[in-house]
């Protein structure tokens, strides 16, 4: 009886699906139709396997949280989980869909999940260094290489592209991120998702995107992992937003709550973020999913009693899938008896979900990404390997240099020294999906394959990323001794950003410092390589190395992108997205803060430290190049102007250098008079821009009344007529300025 009953109900899926092949309709009637065959499938399902779609739990294929769960195969089984996340591969993936088609009564497909974050095997820079890049089409094809492989491993949905704006360089997540600064967040939240997605979800190489971790994560006080975050309806609307709503504009597909609180509400029982902002403001139509347990999390931040308490509050404030929390598996169906959730709220979030899977067009064929052909000739290619040079050449921010990089190919003798010369375990960073750090290549054999067998190479670890052991002190400073160049290579473990790495001081860790110290005392020629995930405190050794590059994580091909920039063969164009502080106790630092009524001065009273200045290390949007570069003749079009004009900048830049090269060109804002205070700078456009050694280029920028709005003091988000500022430069703070008024 079962079996035939669970015949017709697949025949009638099969029905489903010979409609949708023979439909040739525009794409609303498309959506009409979709969500008729979702009415007709809910009409189907019974109230434990709605909830099934509603549940997404872990394989054990990988470990990316604090719980695992036994027997999620039975559960795929009996229908009670529509998702599962960490299981990857065309093997395994199809293994677990084939029981979710042949041995659940509707069989309904699987959604596979997992954090292809920058990249999948092919592993890209940490987002923190893509982000470094400004190059809004570099960034994208990372992204769609990524999900070209994952999707070829039996992947269709990412938990990427993470969004969060955050300016605590304490906070570990900050590597996952693109930095401090909203408009270039959004515009990159817009590239990831463009990326992930593609133009049509129905091709079998793009897979579904999610927009985390919503909202305002990156505001975690103090800096400290999962901590709470208070701020006004304005900062969060003006600065933590915008990212999510851009991803939005784009089509992403889901979007996650985040673990943290939201003046007092845990965001995955929020229903202003979820229901009022996300929902009735925004009108997204994808699903949202829960992080990690973060339902259940709910009970230790104090604001459910207990799970089945917390289940409802989710459920009821917009939550539609519950990851790996089982609040949803064990509660939901006794809160509908009991009417605490309508039935017409879990139909509502089913049907956000299989929207989804209609959309991949798993209901046609939910083996579309089970192609082993696939998985063996589209992962880790060639071509893949060299998209990844290019974005890691372009991911380094030269800090420093006195005049000793490039370094000559001619160089007889280079001493490579400090823990991450020859380190191959860190350099694809935390939230590196399914890549193979042993295929990683180190910085000694990017150097190595650049200079061949003329250059001699001495390599000294000198001491670890951490502990205390000097004892090759002193091997380090005989190399030194013997080079004609150093190279210091320091940073982070992998492991020391990313989620639940929290740090609270910005030291390089261990040893390092006092190692770099003993080894600049011998007086060579130094150049600094860092490899982390952060910005970290290194005043001291702008002080002293000759040159600095911040390589960041920089990926599978991270030694010959290094390599390319230490010798010339590619000219650094990365400019930071972070400000570096010059110590822990300028944090937050950011660019865009506002004046205070006692702007800093050297008078006593006024608003700095008495022991250290107000500025950063290096600003926003700070990085040299082997070239330099000239601001000229900025102009606008009009010095005065209406709310509906546009108002053009035009400026001039010409690379005064011997090298050809890039430059970020970077347009700010100040709108000096506000019914609220506004920041002392605001990014409001940016091109990179490729100059010949002596050639001049004019640039130029529009600004509409998008551009000068803000939340006024009644909310409403519009320009205010009055005077502002314009700058334009190479970075936050050294820039040129004009001015020009908005009239009433
Ligand atoms: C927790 C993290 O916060 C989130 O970013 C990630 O996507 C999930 N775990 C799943 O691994």
């Amino acid at each position: 009886m079962i079996n035939q009953l669970s015949k017709g109900l697949s025949l009638c899926l099969i029905l489903l699906t010979i409609l949708s092949c023979s439909e040739r309709a525009d794409q609303s009637n498309l959506e009409d139709q979709t969500e008729n065959k979702i009415d007709s499938l809910l009409s189907l399902m019974t109230i434990d396997e709605k909830i099934g779609q509603l549940t997404l739990f872990t394989s054990d294929y990988d470990v990316t949280g604090p719980t695992m769960r036994e027997g999620y195969i039975e559960d795929i089984k009996s229908g009670k989980v529509g998702a599962i996340f960490n299981a990857y591969g065309v093997d395994y993936t199809t293994k677990l869909q084939k029981i979710a088609i042949e041995e659940t009564r509707l069989g309904i497909p699987l959604l596979f999940g997992y954090d292809v974050i920058h990249g999948h095997k092919t592993i890209f820079p940490i987002s923190l260094g893509e982000s470094s890049t400004w190059d809004l089409a570099l960034i994208e094809k990372a992204a769609r290489i990524a999900a070209i492989e994952a999707s070829a491993e039996g992947l269709h949905w990412t938990f990427a592209p993470m969004v969060d704006i955050s300016r605590d360089p304490r906070w570990g997540r900050v590597s996952e991120g693109s930095g401090e600064d909203t408009y270039l967040g959004a515009a990159i939240a817009k590239a990831r998702v463009r990326g992930f997605q593609g133009s049509d979800l129905k091709e079998t190489n793009t897979i579904l995107a999610t927009a985390k971790h919503f909202a305002a994560y990156g505001a975690a006080l103090a800096g400290r992992d999962y901590n709470t975050v208070d701020m006004s309806d304005r900062v969060l609307r003006e600065t933590y937003l915008p990212p999510f709503k851009a991803a939005l504009d784009e089509g992403v597909a889901t979007f996650m709550t985040s673990f943290n609180e939201v003046d007092g509400i845990p965001a995955s029982g929020s229903k202003y973020l979820l229901n009022d902002i996300l929902r009735d403001e925004w009108k997204f139509n994808g699903f949202v999913v829960t992080d990690y347990t973060s339902i259940n999390e709910m009970i230790a931040h104090g604001f459910s009693t207990d799970l089945k308490n917390a289940a409802e509050q989710a459920i009821n404030a917009g939550v539609d899938m519950d990851m790996q929390g089982a609040a949803y598996y064990d509660h939901l169906k006794e809160l509908v008896s009991e009417s605490k959730v309508s039935e017409k709220t879990i139909d509502q979030a089913v049907r956000n979900v299989l929207r989804m899977k209609f959309k991949l067009g798993l209901f046609d064929d939910p083996y579309r990404y089970s192609n082993k052909e696939r998985e063996q000739s589209q992962v880790f290619t060639k071509e893949h390997l060299e998209s990844a040079r290019e974005v890691a050449r372009a991911s380094q921010v030269l800090l420093k240099n006195d005049n000793v990089l490039p370094i000559s190919k001619d160089v007889k003798t280079i001493a490579l020294i400090g823990p991450m010369g020859n380190n191959r375990r860190d350099l694809i960073g935390s939230w590196s999906a399914a890549g193979d750090w042993s295929k990683a290549v180190t910085l000694l054999e990017g150097i190595k394959e650049k200079l061949g067998s003329n250059t001699k190479i001495i390599q000294v670890n000198g001491s670890d990323v951490e502990g205390n052991d000097q004892s090759e002190f002193n091997r380090a400073i005989a190399a030194a001794r013997n080079a004609d160049v150093v190279i210091l290579a320091l940073g982070e473990n992998y492991w020391m950003s990313g989620e639940a790495a929290s740090r609270s001081n910005l030291d390089l860790p261990g040893v390092q410092k006092e190692l770099a110290e003993a080894v600049l005392k011998v007086g060579k020629p130094t150049v600094t390589v860092l490899m982390n995930g952060r910005p970290l405190t290194i005043e001291w050794l702008d002080n002293s190395s000759d040159a600095i590059l911040e390589t960041w994580f920089a990926g599978t091909q991270a030694g010959h992108a290094i390599a390319d920039v230490l010798f010339g063969d590619y000219n650094p164009s990365g400019k930071l997205t972070m400000s570096f502080p010059r110590n822990v106790g300028q944090i937050p630092i950011f660019y865009n803060n506002k004046n205070t009524g006692r702007p800093m001065t050297d008078e006593k009273y006024t608003s700095k430290y008495l022991d250290v200045s107000n500025d950063p290390l290096y600003p926003f949007g700070f990085g040299l190049s082997y070239t330099s570069f000239e601001y000229n003749n900025l102009k606008l079009s009009a010095d005065k102007i209406n709310i509906n004009d546009s108002l053009k900048v035009i400026v001039d830049i010409t690379n005064t250098g011997d090298l050809d090269g890039e430059e970020v060109v970077q347009l700010y804002i100040q709108d000096l008079v506000g019914s609220v205070t506004r920041p002392v700078k605001e990014l409001k456009g940016f091109q990179k821009i490729a100059l010949n050694s002596g050639e001049t280029k004019s640039i130029t920028f529009t600004i509409t009344e998008q551009d000068l709005a803000f939340y006024t003091a009644s909310m409403d988000f519009k320009a205010e007529a009055g005077e502002f500022k314009i700058f334009v430069g190479g970075n936050s703070r050294d820039v040129i300025e004009s001015k020009f008024t908005l009239n009433k």
